[in-house]
């Protein structure tokens, strides 16, 4: 019998390690180039199948709460899971500076949602759109705007004449308790509708009750960030049929305006940001970036509804919380009476004489800020965040509840203290890094000035002429507010007493 040959076989033995050797090098080398570089994404709660995290996320109408204590546990930067989707949570005021501030350019876009395509029949608009389009309309409007006269005297009459009108309201109530949500929103209202589109409407107009109503109810039904929006089976629910068939008639309401502008228009007397607009499109279509005439109601729908439920809701929370430290109230009229008297209407000037006003209505802000989240943003690109990763559309939430309620930056948080925000004398008004509560960097609210002002002309005129006192038979208010879209203090009756 032959031997085996040896050699032969250690050779073959030898070529198949070889190979295999050389092979699994290959593919190494081939992984290591080809492979995504590794990201180190935010840390975050465990998640469950399919609902990642939504059930941490349901705190009902006190997410902004629930959202601000999960970031106790996991830091200001968080990677949450909202149905297999990842979304970032900013909580820390240092992360958002430097995201919305020194990297301002990729955080700049806001996430486009299929919940607003569904209901409004297009994406993008001046709250929600991107780009080029979204930078352009932005700027016409803030131009408007202060044209119009934001932070100007000229508008300061309008003002003082609408909250003449809201006192007279509130005097018909004789002093006994009574809603006075109705009214505010109305006078509110009515100052950002004379701008845009140049009208007031009485507190008992019944086409435009139904509209502010559904502005109510879209504000108040409705969250930004919201996760039963990325759930299209609901859409076909009462309610989003509802919402869906309200919003047209909103629509056909603001296209009815613009029409009319339309046909009375004359480029010698631009009358209101409608007029702006159309003098900007004097065609159909205009240029790519520019307002096309058939969507100006879009960009009018948002200046109303961010310039509504916002402010007005911030003025109710001053007269509710008020109602609640009577010995603030009390100080704030002092200031007042000592300054202005009880007859002459306050001016815009007079802010920085009434430091203790001024601290009371930013302290307000903070303690119960009517925007708890900014409508979220997007990572454009790919971007780096205090050494984490966050990929390219990750749609980004920014809790500035958290921000302003952080014992890191506010001594007692939860307490209401107007005289955190004097200087040491008492004299003038400082304003803390941490004071954000319309937003940072490139998308800032446009209407803070405009917000600045209602808040202070609005209160001192109510204040000049009557005291607030909370029903003796109503339960106690409940100051932790319902949250929407906006934070707003829910239903509460009032006794507007004169003084
Ligand atoms: C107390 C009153 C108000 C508060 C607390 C408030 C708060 C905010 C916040 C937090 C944002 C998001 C900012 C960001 O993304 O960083 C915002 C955006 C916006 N606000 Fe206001 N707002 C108020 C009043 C107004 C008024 C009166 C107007 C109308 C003139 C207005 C119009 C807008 C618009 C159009 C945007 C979107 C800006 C953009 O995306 O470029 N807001 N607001």
């Amino acid at each position: 019998m032959a031997s085996p040959n040896v050699s032969a076989l250690f050779f073959d033995y030898i070529s198949l390690q070889s190979f295999l050797i050389f092979g699994m090098s290959f593919l190494i080398i081939y992984h290591l180039f080809t492979r995504e570089k590794p990201v180190k994404l935010p840390p975050g709660p465990p998640c469950l199948p399919l609902i990642g995290n939504v059930h941490r996320l349901l705190g009902g109408r006190q997410r902004h709460i629930v959202m601000a204590k999960m970031s106790d546990k996991f830091g200001g930067i968080m990677n949450i899971n909202v149905f297999g989707k990842r979304v970032v949570l900013l909580t820390d005021l240092q992360l958002i500076r430097e995201a919305f501030l020194d990297k301002t350019d990729r955080f700049s876009d806001r996430v486009q949602s299929q919940f607003g395509e569904y209901i409004w029949g297009f994406k993008g608009s001046l709250v929600f759109g991107n780009g080029k389009g979204w930078k352009y309309h932005r700027r016409t409007t803030l131009r408007a705007l202060r044209n119009f006269g934001m932070g100007k005297r000229s508008l300061e009459n309008k003002i003082n004449e609408e909250a003449r009108y809201l006192a007279r309201s509130f005097e018909d109530e004789s002093g006994r308790p009574f809603n006075p949500q109705p009214s505010v929103q109305n006078a509110v209202s009515n100052v950002i509708c004379s701008i845009s589109f140049g009208n007031r409407y009485e507190y008992d107009d019944p086409e435009f009750r139904s509209l502010l109503d559904y502005i109510k109810m879209f504000m108040s039904k409705l969250a930004v960030p919201s996760i039963v929006s990325k759930i299209p089976k609901l859409w076909v629910t009462p309610f989003y049929k509802s919402l869906k068939k309200q919003t047209d008639e909103c629509i056909s309401f603001l296209r009815g305006v613009v029409e009319h502008h339309k046909a009375t228009f004359d480029s010698n007397d631009i009358r209101d940001i409608i007029d702006v607009h159309l003098q900007d499109n004097d065609d159909e279509c205009g240029a790519e970036e520019k307002l096309p005439r058939s969507l100006i109601w879009r960009g009018i729908f948002d200046l109303f509804a961010a310039g509504t439920d916002t402010t007005s809701n911030a003025i109710l929370w001053a007269m509710l919380v008020l109602t609640q430290y009577p010995h603030v109230q009390e100080k704030a009229q002092q200031e007042i009476d000592d300054l202005i008297g009880r007859e002459r209407p306050p001016s815009l000037p007079d802010r920085l004489h009434l430091p203790y006003v001024d601290a009371t209505l930013m302290e307000i802000q903070r303690f119960r800020p009517v925007g708890c989240f900014v409508p979220p943003r997007a990572a454009s690109v790919d971007t780096e965040l205090r050494g984490y990763t966050i990929l390219k559309g990750t749609p980004v939430w920014v809790n500035l509840y958290a921000v302003l309620h952080s014992p890191k930056h506010w001594k007692d948080p939860e307490e209401f203290i107007p005289e955190r925000f004097l200087s040491a004398d008492g004299k003038r008004t400082e304003t803390p890094e941490a004071f954000i509560p319309f937003g940072l960097g490139s998308r800032i609210c446009i209407g803070e000035q405009l917000a600045r002002m209602e808040l202070f002309l609005f209160m001192t005129n109510l204040l000049q002429r009557f005291t607030f006192e909370f029903p003796k038979e109503d339960p106690k208010p409940n100051l932790a507010g319902e949250l929407g879209i906006t934070l707003s203090p829910g239903r509460f009756r009032i006794c507007a007493v004169n003084r």
